[in-house]
């Protein structure tokens, strides 16, 4: 029995990330990213772990595209280490990287797996780092010639690309508050990386149109709704700042529409700004930024519900806190709000009118471990997945142009400052045996693709 039969062409795959799954860190002259650094830094990861072998795939990716296989797996985001493939950032390209994105995308095709690849998922070369990294415009520039040449050697064989991965964690995360690599606590310095990160996609845009006729290309933004606490009029304008700070200040400009005009002002009254407001905008940066896009890129995990006393802004802080009412929460401390996923797809079709949205990630943390028996019986990300597809169907039946979903994650990885505590997958990794076990959430999530409709026991 099934229900919620999702459209004919509905794309359905499983996410990863680069620094999060190949490990293989010094492997055939790769260079080091800002998360090699990071993570070695004493402090900024909870376990102080780091990515220097995480799932080994760049050794088992054979393995890993069967195991996908076998799964009923349509189609594959990953993404692409800019270190491996121009380990300084600019200049040599590293033949031997781009040989194993190219072993990876043939073993995907072969298998019948449609390849998604994410040209950024937060792996800067450390070396534009040094320079500044994405708070100066030349990293921006330095990415150009990086996505001409994987797009040259893959353009062949991928079709979809995604240019950049939640460009508001890799400013605000990384620059603003400093969880993410490079930990910089500058909210100065993250306003002009998430314009610079932007300005990249924009400028990456027609180069991998014109290296891959055919192609389609977008940007993933990471989105959830914001709401107020109470009633009050300061909470009110919390939501909003909040939720210009999170969503608006990626999506109006990627539709078009420039950098909201309260945030702004905001950001020149928090001192972030000088008083002539986005002075590092350049002529034709934002045409570039609002270049159409043949879809949008949504990663949704939660909401936020703010209040007012959460804006320290001369602290650097974000106003986020979640104050949701106990249901329930992930390992994450993320509230399970599947309502929010239909929010969300319906609030950008309604205001923004992309042309395509895929969901390009969701999922849960549970760290659900095998039992004697050997299996993983995750019913709780089972229960996440079924809502949330759900939500996913009931924005198609309202009209949204919903074309794909992907699952975060194909397996538990390295989760960024939160290490390998943390366990996304729908298959779970034994990290000192690099064994591989499918959970129940793999096989429920196969039989979704299998039939292209959520299976309704
Ligand atoms: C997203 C990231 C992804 C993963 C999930 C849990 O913000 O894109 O790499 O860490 O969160």
């Amino acid at each position: 029995m099934t229900d919620h039969a999702f459209p004919n062409d509905f794309v359905w795959g499983v996410a990863t990330s680069s620094y999060q799954i190949e490990g293989a860190a010094q492997t055939d002259g790769r260079g080091e990213s800002i998360w090699d650094r990071f993570a070695k830094t004493p402090g900024k990861v909870i376990d102080g772990s780091n990515g220097d072998v995480a799932c080994d795939h760049y050794h088992r990716f054979a393995e890993d595209v069967a195991l996908m296989k076998s799964l009923n797996v349509p189609a594959y985001r990953f993404s692409i280490a800019w270190p491996r493939v121009v380990p300084e950032g600019r200049g040599a390209v590293n033949q031997k990287g781009l040989d194993f994105y190219s072993r990876l995308v043939d073993a995907l095709l072969e298998a019948g797996i449609r390849p998604f690849a994410t040209l950024y998922h937060w792996d800067l070369p450390q070396a534009l780092e040094d320079e500044g990294g994405w708070s100066r415009r030349s990293t921006a520039e330095a990415f150009v010639p990086y996505v001409e040449a994987v797009v040259d050697r893959l353009g062949d064989r991928v079709s979809d690309w995604i240019t950049h991965n939640e460009p508001w964690c890799a400013s605000m995360l990384g620059y603003e508050r400093g969880i993410h690599a490079p930990g910089v606590v500058d909210k100065a310095r993250a306003i002009a990386a998430s314009h610079h990160l932007l300005l990249s996609h924009g400028w990456a845009m027609p180069v991998i149109r014109a290296k891959c006729p055919g192609a389609r290309a977008g940007i993933t933004l990471n989105l959830g709704p914001m709401l107020p606490a109470s009633d009050s009029a300061a909470d009110h304008d919390a939501a909003r700042h909040a939720d210009g700070h999170f969503n608006r200040w990626f999506l109006d400009p990627v539709f078009g529409r420039g950098y909201p005009e309260d945030m702004v002002r905001d950001y020149v009254a928090g001192g972030f700004l000088p008083a002539g407001g986005m002075t590092m905008i350049e002529p034709g940066d934002l045409e570039a930024i609002a270049t159409r896009a043949d879809f949008l890129g949504v990663n949704y995990y939660n909401r936020s519900i703010i209040r007012s006393e959460a804006i320290p802004e001369e602290a650097n802080e974000t106003p986020v806190r979640a104050l949701g009412p106990e249901r329930d929460w992930t390992e994450m401390g993320w509230e399970v709000y599947p309502p929010g996923l239909h929010q969300t797809l319906m609030r950008v079709h309604l205001h923004y009118g992309p042309r395509k949205m895929y969901v390009t990630e969701n999922g849960c943390s549970y760290s659900t471990g095998p039992n004697a028996e050997g299996r993983v019986a995750d019913a709780r990300r089972v229960a996440f997945f079924r809502e949330h597809l759900r939500a996913a169907h009931r924005a198609i039946s309202d009209g949204a142009p919903l074309a794909g979903y992907f699952a975060w994650s194909l397996m538990d990885n390295y989760e960024w400052e939160r290490g390998y505590g943390q366990r996304f997958g729908i298959v779970h990794v034994d990290y000192d045996s690099q064994v591989r076990t499918p959970k129940d959430s793999a096989a429920f999530l196969a039989r979704v693709f299998a039939q292209n409709a959520v299976p309704s026991d």
